[in-house]
């Protein structure tokens, strides 16, 4: 009888920790996903059904490594257009190394600096994105590729078009966070 009241309350004990594991993993695997799901969820909120089409620069204004803030494709999105030197991912520009990416770090939604070299924080030696917050890298020869700290993601990538008669740099779309 006795040892019938011992395993219950094993049994007992037994699902109350798995009941925590499980409460656990949902609280982490909800976290780490949040950012995408208010990526996706914004624009809806704000009833955005597309992308507009908007003038962000021209391209003679443009200066190796001297980021423009631009706000897309809400008032208070903002991203930094950069032309990096160098040949870069998906790039534009007849030496597609012009690039915009979003501001806001993936992680938890601090605005990140550009910087011309991340390896003075522990990342390689290429231009891109550090959050001051918690570390995050973001390497902007790679698309945003996370190099460093614990950004589940890559930063959302500005889809650029040059018009080539006049030099003028239009945002038209996002691409989404890849996980
Ligand atoms: Fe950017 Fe945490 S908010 S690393």
């Amino acid at each position: 009888m006795v040892k019938k009241d011992d395993e219950k309350i094993d049994i007992g004990k037994r699902n109350f920790l798995k009941f925590l594991l499980a409460a656990g993993t949902v609280v982490a695997v909800g976290g780490a996903l949040e950012p995408v799901f208010k990526y996706a969820l914004s624009y809806e909120q704000e009833g955005l059904t597309s992308f507009p089409k908007i003038k962000v620069a021209n391209i003679n204004d443009l200066q190796v490594n001297s980021p423009i803030t631009f706000n897309y494709p809400l008032e208070n999105e903002p991203n930094y257009l950069v032309k990096l030197g160098q040949p870069a991912q998906g790039g534009i520009g007849p030496n597609s190394d012009i690039v915009a990416f979003s501001a806001i770090c993936e992680h938890m939604g601090c605005i990140y600096h550009f910087e011309t070299s991340l390896s003075p924080y522990g990342g390689p030696n290429v231009p891109g994105g550090h959050c001051p917050c918690h570390g995050s890298l973001y390497d902007y020869l790679e698309k945003a590729k996370v190099v460093g700290g614990p950004a589940p993601c890559p930063v959302p990538m500005v889809q650029l078009v040059l018009d080539s008669s006049t030099g003028d740099i239009y945002a038209v779309g996002m691409n989404p966070p890849t996980i």
